[in-house]
C-alpha cells in the first residue's frame, strides 16, 4: 500500500466526520465558493449560517455530489469504513458508500406516494443488495424477505420518532408542510448515514414545529451517535442547538467557533446587521446583537479613558 492509500486508510484520530479543505466553486466568472476550510465532528450539530446567497447550499451541493468542486478535497471519516474522498465519488455513490444523507431547501419527497413508501423506498439499496440484485432473489432468498421486514421495521421507528406513524399511508404530497419536512429527515435517517445534511429545515415551521425540531435533531445527534451539518436561518435553532457554528459570507468563511464565539464576532454581527441582511434575524436576536455591540464600544471608551 501507497503512504498516501495508507493514510486514506487511517481513522480520523481528531474526532472528525468531515473535513473541508480549501474548497471553491466557480461558476463560470461567478466564485460562489471561495477557498473554505472547516471540519465538523462526530456526533455534533455544526451549523453553516450566512445571509442569503453567501454558498451554504452550493457546499452541501459539492458535499452530496451535485456539484464537482473547482478545487478542494473533501474528506469523509467514516466510523467503520475509513476514509471517503467525496469530491472523487460519483453522485450516487455518497449515500450508497459513505453513508452521507441529505434534505432540500426545497422539500424533494416522492409527492404521489404515501408516507411510508417513501420511507421504504429511501432502503433500496439495502434491499437491491440483500436480493443480490437477482429477480431470484427479490422472492426466493430469506435474505431478502429479512431484508425487507427490517426495512419496514426501521420506517415504522422513525414514522414514530417524527410523529407521522397516524399518517403512514396519506399522500406525501398532502401532508401539511411541517410534516413533509420531518418525513425529509425520517426519510433521510431511513438510509442509516453517518452524516446528515440538513438544508434549511426549520424553514416555514412555526415555533413550536422549529422547538419540536430542535428536540428530533438532538435526538438523532445523542442517540444515534452521527454527525450533522445544519444550514439555517432560523437563530433560535442555531444557537439553541449547535455545538460548532460556522458563518460564510459571499463565499468567503469569515467566521468558525462556539455559538457563543461566533454570536460575539465582530465580523458576523457586521455581516449580519450591515446593510439590510438584518431581516434575516429575529428582532430578539439582533437587539442581542446590538446590545453586545454597544457594550462592546462601551468597553474601547472605557479602555480609552
Ligand atoms: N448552478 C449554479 N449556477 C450558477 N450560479 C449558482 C449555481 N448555484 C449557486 N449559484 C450561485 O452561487 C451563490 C451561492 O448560492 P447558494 O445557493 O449556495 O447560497 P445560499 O447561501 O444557500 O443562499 P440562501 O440562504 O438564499 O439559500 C449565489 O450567488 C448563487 O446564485
Ligand atoms: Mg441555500
Amino acid at each position: 500500500m501507497t503512504p498516501a492509500a495508507a493514510a486514506l486508510q487511517a481513522p480520523d484520530t481528531q474526532g472528525n466526520i468531515l473535513t473541508v479543505e480549501h474548497l471553491t466553486m466557480r461558476f463560470g466568472g461567478l466564485i460562489a465558493i471561495d477557498d473554505i476550510s472547516f471540519e465538523a465532528k462526530d456526533k455534533e450539530i455544526t451549523a453553516i449560517i450566512g445571509p442569503n446567497g453567501a454558498g451554504k447550499t452550493t457546499v452541501f451541493n459539492c458535499l452530496t455530489g451535485f456539484y464537482k468542486p473547482s478545487v478542494g478535497r473533501l474528506t469523509l471519516h467514516h466510523p467503520v469504513k475509513g476514509n471517503f474522498l467525496l469530491e472523487q465519488m460519483e453522485g450516487f455513490r455518497i449515500p450508497q458508500n459513505a453513508s452521507v444523507a441529505r434534505t432540500f431547501q426545497n422539500i424533494r419527497l416522492f409527492s404521489s406516494m404515501s408516507v411510508l413508501e417513501n420511507l421504504v423506498v429511501a432502503q433500496h439499496n439495502a434491499l437491491m443488495q440483500a436480493s443480490a440484485f437477482t429477480f431470484a432473489g427479490l422472492f426466493g432468498l430469506k435474505r431478502y424477505q429479512d431484508a425487507e421486514k427490517e426495512a419496514v421495521e426501521r420506517a415504522k421507528y422513525w414514522l414514530d420518532r417524527v410523529r407521522l406513524t397516524d399518517r403512514a399511508d396519506w399522500e406525501a404530497g398532502n401532508l401539511p408542510y411541517g410534516a413533509q419536512r420531518r418525513l425529509e429527515i425520517a426519510r433521510a435517517m431511513c438510509t442509516d448515514p453517518v452524516l446528515l445534511c440538513l438544508d434549511e429545515p426549520a424553514a416555514g415551521l412555526n415555533p413550536r414545529e422549529s422547538a419540536e425540531l430542535n428536540d428530533l435533531l438532538i435526538f438523532i445527534r445523542d442517540e444515534h451517535d452521527i454527525g450533522l451539518l445544519l444550514i439555517e436561518h432560523d437563530m433560535s435553532v442555531v444557537m439553541g442547538i449547535s455545538d460548532h457554528i460556522v458563518v460564510l459570507d459571499y463565499g468567503r468563511k469569515i467566521s468558525d467557533g462556539s455559538p457563543q464565539d461566533v454570536r460575539n464576532d465582530p465580523a458576523v454581527i457586521r455581516a449580519y446587521l450591515g446593510e439590510e441582511e438584518d431581516e434575516d434575524l429575529p428582532p430578539e436576536v439582533v437587539k442581542d446583537l446590538e446590545q453586545d455591540k454597544e457594550r462592546h464600544s462601551g468597553k474601547d471608551g472605557e479602555g480609552e479613558d
